[in-house]
């Protein structure tokens, strides 16, 4: 029997664009889904950009007019890859049709637009999915699970990072990354560092931290000799207090030197310990603390650590990056098709973008902020 397909509307064809759609194409191969996406409608910023985008990434029409897509009785599901402001107009247009929406991180550029988007998303009672996919790593989720179980003890501390180095250059230009309206390294990578930290431990009751700007001036564009001021974050440090008690810090970097990848943490508890790195994301060190076995054990991704066995048969040959995105997508379709729930959801980055704006206020008073 053919199984029902869903019409998929992509929003923005850049890099982010590009890994959507890989994960479309590829995830009915990987998965036992429900419904297949089908490409249905790109739309960018001119028509031009749009058809270049439909074509490279195998979309059936294109369009420079977001409205129209999101209006489109093909489509089903709209995804969101465009820059940080065109989310919420683009997601309450989505909401307000009636489609399940799958936005990219961060939801917003406000918590108080995250917030208006979160109530619109449950009013309407449609499927919302956040682009955080470093969640969607079997390796993260057995580190929750192996929290959750009571191995490492009570979670005492949690020390992490995202540090990257695509702006450590001080003649990296300006983009929506570093627009004022919402940009800056905390924003942009300091929310995945934040969702994760809320995933494996959970909510953040208290902040304190100190944002920084390195690099005070960058060119307007790529190449140009004209320089504007900077007015965001380059590198964030916060110390944090969990709801449940433990404490911890955060750091979320986009000028560190040497660094691509290093979407890092490490756990500790009264028993044991854990530790990941994004760099090395198919292995997780564990202590668990037995008597004469002090130091990491490695553990390394496979079968045993769903969903990898859909990827590969055998441990130690790794999923990648854009393999997070195919499992993303896979619990995005299963849920659209009412069978389960995705996440997180607008709620759930709603509540990490709250934690962001408690840093940028806790920044500026020099001094701790609660949630
Ligand atoms: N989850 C992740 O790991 C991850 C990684 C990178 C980026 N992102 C997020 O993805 C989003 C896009 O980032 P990117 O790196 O792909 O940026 P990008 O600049 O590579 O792509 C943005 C695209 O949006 C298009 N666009 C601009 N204005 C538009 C309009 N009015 N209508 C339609 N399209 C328009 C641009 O032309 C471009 O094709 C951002 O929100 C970013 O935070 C997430």
């Amino acid at each position: 029997m053919e199984k029902k397909t869903v019409g998929i509307g992509l929003v923005g064809a850049g890099f982010m664009g590009r890994c959507h759609a890989n994960a479309f194409r590829s995830v009915a191969g990987l998965f036992d889904l429900p419904v297949v996406p089908r490409l249905s409608m790109l739309a960018d910023a001119s028509d031009e950009l749009a058809r270049r985008g439909a074509d490279a990434l195998g979309f059936e029409r294109s369009t420079a007019d977001w409205q129209a897509l999101v209006r489109d009785a093909e489509v089903g599901i709209v995804a969101i890859t465009a820059p940080n402001l065109l989310h919420a107009p683009i997601a309450l247009a989505a909401i307000a049709a009636g489609k399940t929406v799958y936005c990219e991180k961060p939801l917003s550029t406000t918590a108080a637009s995250a917030l208006e988007m979160t109530g619109a998303a449950e009013a309407a009672g449609v499927t919302t999915l956040v682009g955080f996919n470093f969640l969607h790593n079997p390796m993260i989720r057995l580190a929750r699970d192996i929290i959750a179980s009571g191995e490492i003890g009570e979670v005492t501390g949690f020390r992490g990072r995202h540090a990257e180095n695509y702006m450590a250059s001080p003649d990296a230009p300006h983009s929506f990354r570093t627009d004022p309206a919402g940009g800056g390294a905390l924003a942009d990578i300091g929310s995945h560092i934040v969702s994760m930290a809320r995933f494996l431990i959970g909510p953040i009751a208290e902040v304190q931290a100190d944002c920084r700007t390195i690099h005070p001036t960058r060119p307007v564009a790529p190449g140009s000799a004209d320089r504007a001021p900077v007015e965001v974050d380059d590198m964030t440090h916060a110390l944090l207090r969990f709801e449940n008690g433990a404490a911890g810090s955060i750091e979320a970097n986009w000028a560190a030197t040497a660094r691509h990848m290093d979407l890092s943490w490490e756990i500790t508890g009264t028993k044991g310990a854990l530790a990941f790195s994004q760099e090395r994301m198919n292995e997780l060190l564990l202590w668990s603390g037995t008597p004469g076995r002090s130091g990491y054990t490695r553990i390394e991704a496979g079968p045993a650590h769903p969903p990898y066995g859909a990827f590969c048969p055998a441990p130690g040959h790794h999923l990648g990056f854009n393999d997070l995105k195919v499992i993303e997508v896979a619990e995005l379709l299963a849920a659209h098709a009412g069978q389960g729930s995705c996440g997180p959801d607008f709620r759930e980055a709603y509540d990490v973008q709250r934690v962001i704006e408690a840093m940028q206020e806790s920044d500026r008073a020099r001094g701790w902020v609660t949630l």
